[in-house]
C-alpha cells in the first residue's frame, strides 16, 4: 500500500493517507506522497474536485511524527516541510476534507487548508504543538475562520475541541458517521463537481483574496475576476440549459 493514494472515480479523487497504524502520522513518505497527490491532482483532467481522508477510523492525521522527529531531532520544519495549498502549493480546484478522526497539529493543520470539511463524531480538533515545544505558525489562517478566544484558548493549552464544537464554531461543515463519511463527502463534493468550473474557480479565488485585502479593493478583485466568467460560452450555456429544461453541458471556456 502506498503511502498516500490517489483514486478518481467520476471526476473525484479521493487522497488517502495510508499508515492507520501510525495514526496518519506525518511521515516524509506521507509528507513527499501528500505533495505528489496534490501535483497529480492539479494536473488530473479527469478530476475536478478532491478529497484528502486518513485510513482507519482513529485518526485523520495524528500531525508532525513525533517519532521521526527525535529520531532524526528536525528543528525548523522549513517552509516546504510539509505541502500547504494556499502557501507552498496551490491547486485550482477544490479540495475537501473527510476527517474520520482525530485531526491534531498537522493534521488540524491539513482539515484547516482544505475548502470544505466533512467529519465524524468522535472526530478530534487540535494544536498540541505547545506541549511538545513545536509551534503552529501554520494557524495563521484560523483567523478568518474561528474567534480568537477560541484559537488562543486552543493555541495555548493544546487541549482539543470535538465535532460539535467545531461545528458549532463554523469550522466543519457536516458532521457525518463513519459509515457514512466518505459517501456524504462524496455527495457534497459531487454537488460542486456538477457546477460551472469557470465559476467555482473564480469564487474559490475570491474568497482566499478577499481574506488578503480590504473591501474596495477586494470588490474590484472580484469584478475583474467574473470578467473572464461573464464572457465565456458556459455564461450563456447555463441559462439555455434551464431554458430548455436539461443538465448543462460545461466547457470550461
Ligand atoms: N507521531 C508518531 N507516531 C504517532 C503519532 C505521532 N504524532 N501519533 C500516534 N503515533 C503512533 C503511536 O506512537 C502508536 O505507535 P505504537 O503502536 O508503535 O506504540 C500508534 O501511533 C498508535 O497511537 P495511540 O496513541 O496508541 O493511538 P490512539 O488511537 O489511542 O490515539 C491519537 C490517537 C492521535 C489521539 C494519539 O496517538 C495522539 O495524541 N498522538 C499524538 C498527537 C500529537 O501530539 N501530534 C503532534 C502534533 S505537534
Amino acid at each position: 500500500m502506498e503511502p498516500v493514494s490517489y483514486v478518481v472515480t467520476d471526476g473525484i479523487a479521493v487522497i488517502t493517507l495510508n499508515q492507520p497504524e501510525r495514526r496518519n502520522a506525518l511521515s516524509a513518505a506521507i509528507r513527499t506522497g501528500l505533495r505528489e497527490r496534490f501535483e497529480q491532482f492539479n494536473a488530473d483532467g479527469a478530476a475536478r474536485v478532491a478529497i484528502v481522508t486518513g485510513a482507519g477510523t482513529k485518526a485523520f492525521c495524528a500531525g508532525a511524527d513525533l517519532k521521526e522527529m527525535a529520531e532524526e531531532s528536525i528543528g525548523l520544519p522549513g517552509r516546504d516541510f510539509m505541502p500547504i495549498l494556499n502557501r507552498n502549493i496551490w491547486v485550482d480546484k477544490p479540495v475537501l476534507a473527510a476527517v474520520n478522526g482525530a485531526a491534531l497539529g498537522g493534521g488540524f493543520l491539513l482539515a484547516m487548508m482544505c475548502d470544505l470539511v466533512v467529519t465524524v463524531e468522535h472526530a478530534m480538533f487540535g494544536m498540541p504543538e505547545t506541549k511538545w515545544s513545536r509551534g503552529a505558525p501554520w494557524s495563521v489562517p484560523l483567523s478568518w475562520m474561528i474567534p480568537q478566544r477560541i484559537w488562543m484558548e486552543m493555541a495555548l493549552t493544546g487541549e482539543s475541541i470535538d465535532a460539535h464544537r467545531a461545528y458549532a464554531i463554523g469550522l466543519v461543515n457536516r458532521i457525518s458517521t463513519p459509515e457514512h463519511l466518505m459517501a456524504d463527502t462524496i455527495q457534497l463534493a459531487a454537488k460542486i463537481r456538477d457546477n460551472a468550473p469557470l465559476t467555482v474557480n473564480a469564487t474559490r479565488r475570491m474568497i482566499y483574496m478577499t481574506t488578503e485585502m480590504g473591501r474596495t479593493a477586494a470588490w474590484d478583485v472580484a469584478d475583474a475576476l467574473f470578467e473572464r466568467v461573464y464572457s465565456s460560452e458556459d455564461a450563456i450555456e447555463g441559462p439555455r440549459a434551464f431554458r430548455e429544461q436539461r443538465l448543462p453541458q460545461w466547457k470550461g471556456r
